[in-house]
């Protein structure tokens, strides 16, 4: 078993909200009959199936680097699909795919001026960039767990990490895929609007991704500290509203070399 943060079942709480810009993003995707995809930063791998189904490809590559994720893949592989361990920080394939897509992943990864080079670099000639990424970080939910970041004990804890965000503003994107030779493409910002029982659940549902990054490098009961004074920080910040309605901005990118 890995030492990765990431929880599936907690991932999974919110499992139908997260899926609705996976099939906004699908529905950019065109089918590829014969060809070959990627699903960087796979997770868990239902989705990975779906995609796979939709496109027509001949073969689908599934890459994480949570063993505690692909383990749940195992069900989904066959006909064309696989799953393997690897890092989206050195996706460089042999030879060009057709498609290279991304769900909820990409705000992982830092530098994403090298990280598009490389992504669009490993498409041949009509192929396929399609990106779906969070871009809420000036939420309160973001914004707080920043902040305490750099508190005590927590700064020393993490050794003066600080989760810095990567993801660039929409029309950052658009200029990127203009200049890197996409002939076609589509770039947008959505705000996914969810209704969640009260605002206390805007902290499971940040326990299941952003928290994650600070989780692994704490020990368990600082941690636990740190999720205390957290919720004691971002409550008065939410309203104190039930259903809780819970504003998520997200990127959707769209390109055809
Ligand atoms: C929010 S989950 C999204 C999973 C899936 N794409 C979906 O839509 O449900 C993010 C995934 O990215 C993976 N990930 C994060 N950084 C990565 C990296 N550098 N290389 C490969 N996978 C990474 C995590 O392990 C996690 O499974």
């Amino acid at each position: 078993m890995s030492s990765s943060p990431w929880n599936p079942d907690q991932y999974h709480k919110f499992r139908n909200e997260r899926s609705q810009p996976f099939f906004d993003l699908l529905a950019l995707v065109q089918p590829i009959p014969g060809g070959r995809a990627v699903d960087l930063g796979c997770g868990t791998g239902e989705l990975t199936k779906l995609l796979h189904e939709h496109t027509g490809a001949r073969s689908t590559t599934g890459v994480d680097n949570s063993e505690t994720m692909l383990e749940r893949t195992a069900g989904f592989a066959g006909k064309g699909l696989r799953f393997k361990l690897g890092t989206i920080l050195r996706f460089a394939p042999r030879s060009p795919l057709d498609l290279v897509f991304s769900n909820a992943a990409l705000q992982w990864v830092p530098d994403h001026e090298r990280l598009f080079d490389r992504l669009a670099a490993g498409l041949g000639e009509g192929g396929q960039l399609a990106v779906q990424m969070p871009a809420n970080h000036d939420h309160p939910s973001h914004i707080t767990a920043f902040a305490l970041a750099g508190e005590e004990p927590f700064f020393s804890e993490m050794q003066g990490y600080r989760r810095q965000w990567p993801v660039m503003p929409p029309e950052w994107y658009a200029e990127r895929l203009d200049r890197l030779g996409f002939r076609e493409q589509s770039v947008r910002l959505q705000v996914y609007g969810h209704h969640l029982g009260s605002r206390d659940d805007v902290i499971e549902w940040v326990k299941g991704t952003l928290l994650t990054d600070y989780q692994q490098r704490m020990a368990p009961p600082v941690y636990e500290q740190f999720l205390a004074r957290y919720r004691e920080a971002l409550l008065p910040q939410l309203a104190d509203a039930r259903p809780y309605f819970y504003g998520f901005k997200r990127i959707l990118i769209w390109g055809r070399r």
